[in-house]
């Protein structure tokens, strides 16, 4: 079966400083996997290369075994500092992308409208931004990278801006949405937590350059998930990661 993303050996430099080397990772369709690893050692500089914004080194990216390397507008990518136009509403902020591929305004805008109740966004449509909770704010920004893509999500800390509690809410309704859409999404975070609550399969990333280290699939399935991090299961996989990181 043909994985739905895939990089093969993609390395990265900038003049004779290599940032990233010999990156393969596989995503399966609905699949979810994070990228775990301390400040700078190139997770966002890996997900310029997937997203087109940068043509790697060396390497492939292929979305539906189709090479897309140094392609843009295949993958949808919610950037590590994610803003929405202040002076744009919500809804106008979320069909942005259908209208820059040349959807009829007002159509997009309908379109748009259609997910805001499963985003938790009912009624928040003709608000501004700084009308609107943090929490609020990132679950737009997370229907606008929805909308934008070709069933592929890359999230570059996507919920690293909000509190404990707001955290713990988001993660919730993320789980339920992305399995309701069936979205296959690769999201960068620092947090362990985080990555252990959500993911399907963890990469460890160590730099420098950036490799992946080592894979780690959790094995209690995402939907079973209660109070997880109470568990021992997810302690134990908890402290491996961290012995990981630290080497
Ligand atoms: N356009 C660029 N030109 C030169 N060096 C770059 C460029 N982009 C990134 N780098 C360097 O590549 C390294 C990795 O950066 P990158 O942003 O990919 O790390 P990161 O893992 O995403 O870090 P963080 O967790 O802090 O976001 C850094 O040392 C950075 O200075
Ligand atoms: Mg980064």
């Amino acid at each position: 079966m043909t994985h739905k993303l895939e990089t093969r050996d993609i390395s990265m430099s900038f003049g004779d400083r290599k940032i990233i080397e010999g990156i393969s990772i596989a995503v399966d369709q609905g699949e979810l996997v994070s990228l775990l690893g301390v400040s700078g050692s190139g997770k966002t500089t890996l997900f310029n290369c997937i997203s087109g914004i940068y043509r790697p080194t060396a390497g492939q990216v292929i979305l539906d075994g189709e090479d897309i390397t140094g392609t843009t507008g295949r993958i949808s990518y919610m950037l590590q500092k994610d803003l929405l136009f202040p002076y744009k509403t919500i809804v106008d902020n979320v069909a942005l992308p259908l209208i820059i591929r040349g959807m009829p305004a007002r159509r997009a805008r309908e379109r748009a409208a259609e997910h805001f109740d499963e985003f938790g966004l009912g009624g928040t449509e003709k608000l501004y931004p700084k009308q609107l909770s943090g929490g609020m704010r990132q679950r737009a920004a997370l229907l606008r990278t929805y909308l934008f893509s070709d069933n592929v999500a890359l999230l570059d800390e996507p919920f690293s801006a909000l509190d404990t509690i707001t955290k713990g809410k988001i993660h919730r309704w993320y789980l339920d949405v992305m399995e309701k859409i069936r979205l296959t999404t690769v999201f960068i975070t620092h947090d362990i937590n985080e990555a252990i609550l959500l993911s399907d399969r963890i990469y460890i990333m160590t730099g420098a350059p950036g490799q992946i280290r080592t894979e780690i699939r959790i094995r209690t399935p995402r939907g079973e998930r209660q109070e997880y991090d109470l568990t021992d299961e997810f302690m134990e996989y908890k402290r491996q990661i961290m012995h990981l990181l630290e080497q």
